[in-house]
């Protein structure tokens, strides 16, 4: 994949797990819950993964080993060439910069108390040594570069609607000049309509500062224009995953399938063959054997349900299906 490129990988992450400890009451003992299971990627900068699948199959999750806010429990995560996984916590804070996070909800993300400028300006007051006129053209610049109005600088975030608010939650995580960004469904909340502006002005920020995105979605459509790959997670792990054009025009997993189908944009001659996902995902507490997805799966076979498919190659995609040929 062109976006995998060698040893500029911004991030890389191999066998990525994190493991729960979820709690059943007084007298049963915890039981593991496998949010994230074996996730591999790496992604060049400049560059955009779009992590796609349903509520509940680990993007969170994905989102806050990313983003250094929580530890996994498995694997390797490496952030401009260095090892996070098992960093001390000095490390950690330091690598920290690199990556920042824009979370879904701008409504809570937001200090209400703080206005605007000092919001914005808070990640340099604490990260850097830049002086109180330094930190306001800095904020003000950065203001003016996501949409924001000079005279918002003395505003509160209640005064602002939610696509506003995401441009100030994108500002403040552009603050400190990071590599990366992690944007878990940056554009849920926000109205369709708003969507696509968010989006663009999202392009155009990682065009200017050169950065990565890992953009999370539940939905396709979302990241049909921003992304460069696209990984769908199933249960914690990686049903497919490979190029934007190849994940849309030839989608090899029966899970991608079905997500595509169920997404109001693709083409009719498809969507009159399409492949609806029924019901909910099974319990990550209690997974199926085999295939996680063969309980819910118009193709699955008895082998399915006993060996669990790891991704393979095929094509410029990478398919954890048994029949991915079968039924391409
Ligand atoms: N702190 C936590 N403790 C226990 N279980 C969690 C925790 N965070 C997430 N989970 C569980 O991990 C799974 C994945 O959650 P999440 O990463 O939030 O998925 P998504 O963002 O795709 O909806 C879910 O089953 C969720 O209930
Ligand atoms: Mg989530």
């Amino acid at each position: 994949m062109n976006t995998a490129a060698g040893a500029d990988a911004v991030i890389e992450a191999a066998g990525l797990g994190k493991v729960y400890r979820v709690s059943r009451g007084v007298f049963a003992p915890p039981m593991p819950l496998r949010a994230v299971d074996g996730v591999d990627f790496r992604l060049a900068r400049g560059c955009t993964l779009a992590v796609v699948g349903e509520s509940g199959c680990g993007k969170t999750t994905l989102a806050r080993l990313a983003s250094l806010i929580e530890r996994p429990s498995a694997g390797s995560l490496r952030l401009d060439g260095e090892e996070a996984s098992g960093a001390s916590d000095r490390r950690i804070r330091a690598l920290r910069r690199k990556v920042q996070i824009v979370f879904q909800d701008p409504y809570g993300s937001l200090n209400p108390r703080h206005k605007v400028g000092t919001i914005l300006a808070e990640p340099l007051a604490i990260n850097t040594n830049l002086g109180a006129a330094e930190r306001r053209d800095a904020v003000r610049a950065m203001m003016a570069r996501v949409g924001l109005r000079p005279e918002h600088y003395e505003r509160y975030p209640h005064m602002f609607s939610g696509g506003q608010r995401q441009r100030i939650a994108i500002a403040r995580a552009l603050m400190l000049r990071p590599d990366l960004v992690v944007a878990d469904e940056p554009v849920s909340a926000l109205d369709v309509s708003i969507q696509a502006q968010v989006l663009n002005l999202l392009m155009d920020l990682q065009r200017e500062f050169g950065l990565a995105y890992v953009f999370i979605s539940h939905a396709l459509a979302v990241v049909r224009h921003i992304a460069d790959e696209v990984m769908v997670m199933y249960l914690g792990r990686v049903a497919e995953h490979g190029p934007k054009e190849e994940v849309f025009a030839r989608p090899r997993h029966p899970y991608t399938r079905a997500l595509l189908a169920s997404t109001p944009f693709v083409d009719p001659e498809r969507r009159r063959r399409r492949e609806i996902v029924k019901g909910e995902p099974p319990s990550p507490l209690n997974p199926p054997l085999g295939c996680a997805f063969h309980t819910r799966c118009p193709h699955a076979t008895e082998r399915c349900a006993i060996e669990r498919p790891e991704p393979r190659p095929l094509g410029e995609t990478l398919v954890a299906c048994h029949h991915a040929e079968a039924i391409g």
